[in-house]
């Protein structure tokens, strides 16, 4: 039996899953880290608390299977991307804390390049909107407000990557500095058509190419780990950022197949084939997990560039959160379904929880919460609902943002949505899913799609499977929602949910 050990590096935790050859999970390990909020806006993380903890729990989950590393095939990286970190590359020793996706202060970075009128130079290269969420202007700010940082820089002597590549530095004892074409879509300073390094994109921020790792297939034998972490020597094979890493678990190899993944905030994928495609919707164009390059010569290798769209929910579950936390209406989070269900429906409560603006399609940061149809009959209870029912209805106006590109470009329409993340197991609110897409809701029987996606690139580098057409066959439904809402009753509940969005909206 083969075994491939899968190091799932998000944003509040680090995890481990150790996966057999079938894509059944072994064994499992998982720990908590700080979150550094040095002001409003701001969010920080300790690299080698990054590290620390993922080695960790990669040694806990290996002994919990029983496992010693000789066993392992080979490592596989997922991790929460965007997150920005610098380092010496002769010390090894970062200038900075990182900074994580959600941190804003890149901002004014971003409005000056907006207003030199570069939003869409920057679109036409990376697919992404001119934004602080992604790499760029983090690095920009580091290498600005750390002493020396510049000139370091410009005389090479700093190492740039996003999570998967510092932990890849660490693995290997420094030897690699290298990243993924999926992680590298997120910077903000990769051109996924070319699949290069922009130099012009580099000119505007300011950024030496030196600082920058080299861009691999996501399926790829990186390197091997220091014989003395583990006892052995151990490939490094797969690397993918956390939602392309989904997306390849979800076994959405091709264009039309989509998934969205329900944590705190939602995260949904459709994958669009080889092809470049821009979003008419609010949508972000990025790079899927790439197997090979050149093209594998049976077809079925995803081999040469891959391409999706992408959409996200600020807030997803977290609206359950603040149902706990901030209403007070449930004790705790696994009480909303019983509570949501003792009603037979919103009794025509819509909820906008744009609690920190909102995100695709409608882009409003100014965007405020808005609990809407209050009658005197409305209770908690209908809130609840009405809460639940949200997360599925931002959902639904990603994918009909996704539907409505498809179509203008004559690409493959999407027929069913893979789900997987916490919120998945809410069969309410996947039935909801389905009846609002008019299409069935598929969760799979292994929902840890993120992880068993690294495991999968891993495996198919190091010749534990052949290719994607034999992992798709290996992936399998544990149930399927069909849509029960006749279509027109369904269309109105859109329409209301849109108006209620106009009132949460400033524009
Ligand atoms: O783009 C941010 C995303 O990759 C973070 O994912 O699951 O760590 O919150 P997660």
């Amino acid at each position: 039996m083969a075994y491939l050990l899968a190091l799932d590096q998000g944003t509040s935790s680090s995890r481990s899953i150790v996966f057999d050859e079938h894509g059944h999970i072994v064994a499992m390990a998982q720990r908590e880290f700080r979150q550094i909020y040095p002001q409003p806006g701001w969010v920080e993380h300790d690299p080698f608390e990054i590290w620390q903890s993922q080695l960790e729990t990669a040694r806990e989950a290996l002994a919990k299977a029983g496992l010693a590393a000789r066993d392992i095939r080979a490592i596989g990286i997922t991790n929460q991307r965007e997150t920005t970190l610098v380092w010496n590359r002769r010390t090894g020793q970062p200038i900075h804390h990182a900074i994580v996706w959600q941190d804003r202060r890149g901002e004014p970075t971003c409005a000056r390049l907006r207003q030199q009128g570069l939003g869409e130079v920057f679109q036409r290269s990376t697919g992404l909107k001119v934004d602080a969420y992604f790499s760029a202007t983090k690095i920009a700010w580091i290498l600005d407000h750390v002493a020396g940082a510049r000139e370091a820089a410009g005389r090479g002597e700093l190492a740039f990557g996003t999570v998967d590549s510092w932990l890849l530095w660490q693995l290997t004892g420094g030897r690699v500095h290298a990243t993924d074409v999926t992680n590298a879509s997120r910077t903000m300073l990769f051109d996924i058509r070319q699949q290069r390094w922009d130099p012009e994109l580099l000119g505007h921020l300011d950024v030496p190419e030196s600082l920058l790792p080299q861009v691999l297939p996501s399926s790829h034998v990186y390197g091997e780990t220091e014989p003395a972490l583990f006892g052995a020597a151990l490939p490094i094979a797969g690397i993918a950022g956390d939602q392309q890493s989904a997306l390849f678990g979800q076994a959405c190899f091709k264009a039309g197949l989509a998934k969205n993944t329900y944590g705190t905030g939602c995260f949904m994928l459709m994958h669009t084939g080889g092809q470049f495609q821009p979003s008419h919707n609010g949508l972000l164009t990025t790079s899927a997990a790439q197997v090979a390059s050149p093209p594998a010569p049976q077809g079925g290798g995803l081999g040469g560039p891959q391409y999706a769209l992408e959409g996200s929910v600020f807030i997803g579950g977290a609206v359950v959160q603040w149902l706990r936390d901030g209403l007070r209406a449930i004790q705790g989070s696994g009480e909303v379904q019983s509570l949501a269900e003792s009603v037979p429906d919103a009794g025509g409560v819509m909820f906008v929880p744009a609690f920190t603006g909102l995100g695709a399609p409608y882009w409003d940061a100014q965007a405020r919460g808005a609990i809407v149809g209050l009658t005197r009959g409305s209770t908690v209870a209908h809130i609840a609902r009405a809460a639940l029912e949200s997360i599925a209805f931002q959902s639904a106006a990603l994918l009909q943002a996704m539907a409505r590109d498809a179509q203008a470009s004559g690409g493959a329409a999407v027929t069913e949505l893979r789900v997987d993340g916490g919120a998945c197991v809410n069969n309410l609110l996947m039935q909801f899913q389905a009846d609002l897409l008019g299409i069935p809701v598929v969760r799979p029987q292994v929902i840890e799609t993120t992880a068993l996606g690294a495991a999968y690139l891993a495996g198919l580098a190091t010749g534990v499977w052949r290719d994607t057409d034999e992992l798709a066959g290996h992936w399998r439904a544990e149930r399927t929602f069909v849509p029960t809402l006749p279509r027109e009753q369904a269309e109105e509940r859109l329409a209301l949910w849109d108006r209620a969005v106009r009132q949460a909206t400033t524009t």
